[in-house]
C-alpha cells in the first residue's frame, strides 16, 4: 500500500503555459498540473488571446500567438492568488505592445512587486505599481538587455528578467544570482533552443525571433509529495512510495535536511521527464535529531521550510533555521504562521526576525485548532500535523490546498488508511 504520484510541478506548468503562450504553433503539454494558481495562468493567456484546448485534465493544447503576438485585454489580467504567474507574465508582457494590468486576491496584493518592476524599468518597459504591489501596469514594447544582480535569491525574479531578455534588440541579458535558485526557466528555454549559458551564479541569455517547444513534460511536484514525506516519516508503521517526482537539486533541499535528521529515504529509478531530472522515492518511518538550516540552503526548500517546522518538533535536540526572512514576504508571513500555528498545538518553537528556533520533544505533538490562514502551505502543514498529533488538529481554511494539490486531502486520507 501506499503508492501513488502527485501532479506535475507548479512551478514548471506555469513556465510551460507561459512560453508556450508566445511559442511558435502548438505546444502540447503533458503532465500537466492542475490547480487554482495553474488555473489562474490559463485564464491569463487566455485573456491574452491565446487559445489553450484542454484534450484532458492533465494534457494541454496551446496555440502560441508567437513571441510578440499577445493582445492587450480590455479588462486587468487576474493573477489570483499565482505569485509566479504576477512575477513572470511582465516578463512576456515587456515585449509586446499595449497596455496590461495585472491584479490578483488580497494575498498577491499584498506581496512585493517592486522587485520584478526595478530590473523591467532598466529594461526599459514601463512598469508601474501601487506604492510597490499589484495592480502592476506594463506598457512594453522595446526591450534593452541588461546586466542584473539579484538583490534577492528569487527565481521569479530571475525568471522575468531572463523572459523580457528574449525580447532584449541589444544583445544579451545577463542575470547573476547571490544563491542558485530554481532554474526550470533556464532548462525549459535551453531544451527550446535558445541561448543560455550558466556559469556558476552568471547566466547569460540571447535573445530569439522565434520560440518552438513542440512536446513539454511535467514531472511531479516535489513540493506536493513533501507533506506525504513529512507525515510517513514521522508516523510509525508508514510504507510510502512516491512514482515521478521532479528532483531538480534546486528543489529537493528538504532531501538533505531530512538525511542529515535521520530520516529513511530511498531515491531510486532515477531518470529525466520533461529534460528535468526524475525518481521514484520510497519513505519509512524514522527517529529525527534536529539540525541547522542556514540562507545558503534557504532557496532549495524555500516552500518546505514550514513542513521543516513539524520535523524539528518532533526530533531529538534543537534546530534552528536562519536566512529566510523571505518567508516573510509568501502568501502569509510564513515565519509567523508556523511559530503561532504550531506553538498553539502544544510545540516548543519561537520566531526569530529571518527564521526559527526549535525545542524537539520526540513525543507525539498534542493537537489543537490551526488556521491556514488563506495558505496552502500551511495548510498542507496542518494537515500533517493533524495526522501525526495525539488529538489531532481543526484545521481553519483547509480548503485553500487547492491552491497548489486540489487533490491533497483524498490522498492523505488513503495514506492514513495505509498504515492503520
Ligand atoms: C517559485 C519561486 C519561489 C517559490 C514559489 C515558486 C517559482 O519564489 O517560493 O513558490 O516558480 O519560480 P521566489 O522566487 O520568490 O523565492
Amino acid at each position: 500500500m501506499g503508492h501513488f504520484a502527485v501532479p506535475g510541478d507548479k512551478s514548471i506548468s506555469h513556465r510551460a503555459v507561459l512560453l508556450a503562450a508566445v511559442g511558435e504553433g502548438e505546444t502540447r503539454i503533458a503532465g500537466f498540473g492542475r490547480s487554482a494558481d495553474t488555473e489562474s495562468t490559463i485564464a491569463a493567456v487566455r485573456a491574452l488571446g491565446v487559445r489553450v484546448y484542454e484534450a484532458d485534465p492533465e494534457t494541454l493544447r496551446v496555440f502560441g500567438a508567437g513571441l510578440r503576438g499577445l493582445k492587450a485585454p480590455e479588462q486587468p489580467i487576474d493573477c489570483g492568488n499565482a505569485g509566479t504567474l504576477m512575477r513572470l507574465l511582465p516578463g512576456l508582457l515587456a515585449g509586446q505592445a499595449g497596455r496590461f494590468e495585472l491584479t490578483g486576491d488580497d494575498s498577491l496584493r499584498s506581496r512585493p512587486m517592486e522587485r520584478v518592476a526595478e530590473p523591467l524599468r532598466q529594461m526599459g518597459v514601463s512598469v508601474e505599481t501601487a506604492d510597490g504591489r499589484a495592480p502592476l501596469v506594463i506598457v512594453g514594447g522595446h526591450v534593452r538587455a541588461i546586466s542584473y544582480e539579484l538583490p534577492v535569491a528569487s527565481a521569479q525574479v530571475k525568471s522575468a528578467v531572463l523572459l523580457a531578455g528574449l525580447y532584449a534588440e541589444s544583445g544579451e541579458t545577463t542575470v547573476v544570482e547571490p544563491l542558485p535558485t530554481r532554474d526550470h526557466t533556464e532548462n525549459m528555454l535551453e531544451n527550446a533552443g535558445v541561448g543560455v549559458r550558466r556559469r556558476r551564479g552568471t547566466i547569460k541569455l540571447s535573445p530569439v525571433q522565434q520560440l518552438r517547444l513542440g512536446e513539454l513534460e511535467v514531472p511531479g511536484d516535489f513540493s506536493s509529495a513533501a507533506p506525504f514525506l513529512v507525515a510517513a516519516t514521522l508516523l510509525a508503521g508508514s510504507e510510502l512510495t512516491v512514482h515521478g517526482v521532479n528532483l531538480n537539486p534546486r528543489r529537493i533541499g528538504l532531501l538533505d535536511v531530512l538525511e542529515r535528521m535521520g530520516a529513511r529515504i530511498t531515491v531510486f529509478n532515477r531518470r529525466r521527464i520533461g529534460g528535468e531530472p526524475a525518481g521514484d522515492l520510497d519513505v519509512r518511518p524514522a527517529q529525527l535529531v534536529g539540525t541547522t538550516i542556514g540562507a545558503a540552503e534557504v532557496p532549495l526548500l524555500v516552500d518546505e521550510l514550514p513542513l521543516f517546522a513539524l520535523l524539528a518538533v518532533h526530533a531529538h535536540g534543537d534546530s534552528v533555521l536562519s536566512g529566510a526572512a523571505e518567508l516573510r514576504a509568501k502568501e502569509t508571513d510564513r515565519i509567523e504562521a508556523v511559530v503561532d500555528g504550531l506553538r498553539r498545538l502544544g510545540a516548543h518553537i519561537r520566531a526569530t526576525p529571518d527564521g526559527f528556533k526549535v525545542r524537539g520533544v520526540p513525543s507525539r505533538l498534542r493537537g489543537g485548532p490551526l488556521d491556514a490562514r488563506g495558505d496552502h502551505r500551511i495548510a498542507m502543514l496542518g494537515a500533517v500535523a493533524g495526522l501525526v498529533s495525539r488529538e489531532g488538529v481543526e484545521l481553519e481554511g483547509a480548503e485553500s490546498a487547492a491552491v497548489s494539490f486540489p487533490g491533497f486531502f483524498d490522498l492523505l486520507e488513503s495514506l492514513r488508511g495505509a498504515t492503520t
